[in-house]
């Protein structure tokens, strides 16, 4: 073959590889064409072998157009070799698994709305100058009644259903049916001056019912000085009132009994359902009762050793879980205590 022969047989050959380069349609594919093209059997090995007969004259020529071919190829192949390895890359890409993606770990969970009613009212009360206290469920009879002004076998006593606790003599240890017992507690433990609430679970022998349930809690408040009127304990209501469920919102008290305040009310606050027009929920009355309240009866002074002469004061005890129905529209106590996620997670 001439010289210019075998330059022409390397253009075609350049033609072929390029289209078959191209259409090479798997990685092994490209390496086989890499052998066909620039092995030992290759058009180009062949050409090499056949520059050798040339005449010394025409052997650069023919040499430069090889080592042209050898590099387009190479180049090529490199192209599509490198194609291939950014297709791959684009495939691993997109099916590639996140597992960046945050867990479906358990929920943080937070307080129960009563807790967070009762840290509310505590932290309230200790803005105004209250301590906090806290005592037993289990109490005595005498500081649950007794002490209270509340004698054995005294018809007040019904307004406690009380749930006994088979200990010591019957009838002497129960579940305190309310927080007042604390009144007791505190008095006896220290002389007065006295600003104190006292949050706490209570039971009473009852059915449940939409605002009634046999265990459910309350924040009882005492205050014991020198000089402590009626219009103190309206005006303390007032005030936590407005704090409580917010400016617009009114507390006001009715004629009332408890055998351990004298004069006694009852509070009611302004309904929220109706904001005070009348609803079904207030029975029209446009008031919702939330507690009991009174000056502390000079009996119970006498009870734990204070001179009722010297010292006045009044007592305040009211449900949790009103005020919370209250404050948040919630239509039974019982949804206080069945754990739905649902309702739980809302507050
Ligand atoms: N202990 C009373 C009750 O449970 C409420 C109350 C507390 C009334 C303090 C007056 C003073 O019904």
């Amino acid at each position: 073959m001439t010289a210019s022969d075998l330059i022409a047989r390397l253009d075609a050959e350049r033609g072929a590889a390029d289209e078959a380069i191209r259409a090479a349609r798997s990685a092994a594919e490209v390496e086989e064409l890499d052998r066909r093209f620039l092995g030992k059997a290759s058009v180009a090995a062949s050409v090499k072998e056949q520059i050798k007969g040339l005449d010394t004259a025409d052997r650069p020529g023919v040499g430069k157009a090889l080592n042209e071919f050898r590099t387009a190829v190479e180049a090529l192949l490199q192209g599509e070799r490198e194609r291939r390895a950014g297709g791959d890359g684009d495939r691993l890409g997109s099916e590639r698994i996140d597992v960046t993606l945050p867990g479906r770990g358990p929920t943080r969970g937070h307080l129960h709305l009563v807790t967070q009613v009762q840290r509310e009212l505590e932290d309230l009360f200790v803005g105004f100058g209250y301590r906090v206290a806290e005592g037993p469920e289990v109490e005595t009879d005498w500081n649950n009644f007794g002490a209270l002004n509340i004698p054995e076998a005294h018809p007040a006593r019904s307004m406690w259903d009380t749930l006994y606790v088979r200990l010591g003599e019957p009838e002497q240890v129960l579940l305190r049916t309310h927080t007042s017992p604390m009144q007791i507690r505190v008095m006896q433990a220290q002389e007065p001056p006295v600003y104190i609430v006292m949050p706490g679970r209570c039971y009473r022998k009852e059915t449940l019912d939409a605002r009634h349930s046999p265990m459910f809690h309350q924040i009882e408040g005492l205050v014991v000085d020198r000089g402590i009127t009626f219009g103190d304990l309206a005006g303390t209501i007032e005030a936590f009132t407005e704090a409580y469920f917010g400016a617009g919102h009114h507390a006001r008290l009715r004629p009332s009994y408890f055998p351990f305040t004298e004069p006694s009310a009852e509070f009611e606050v302004t309904c929220i359902f109706c904001e005070g027009s009348g609803c079904g929920t207030c029975s029209q009355s446009g008031w919702i009762e939330l507690g009991g309240c009174g000056m502390v009866d000079p009996n119970v002074f006498t009870a734990v050793g204070y001179d009722p002469e010297e010292w006045s004061g009044f007592a305040f005890g009211f449900g949790l879980e009103r005020m919370a129905m209250i404050r948040f529209g919630i239509d039974h106590i019982k949804t206080f205590y069945e754990n739905d996620v649902r309702f739980l997670s809302q507050f």
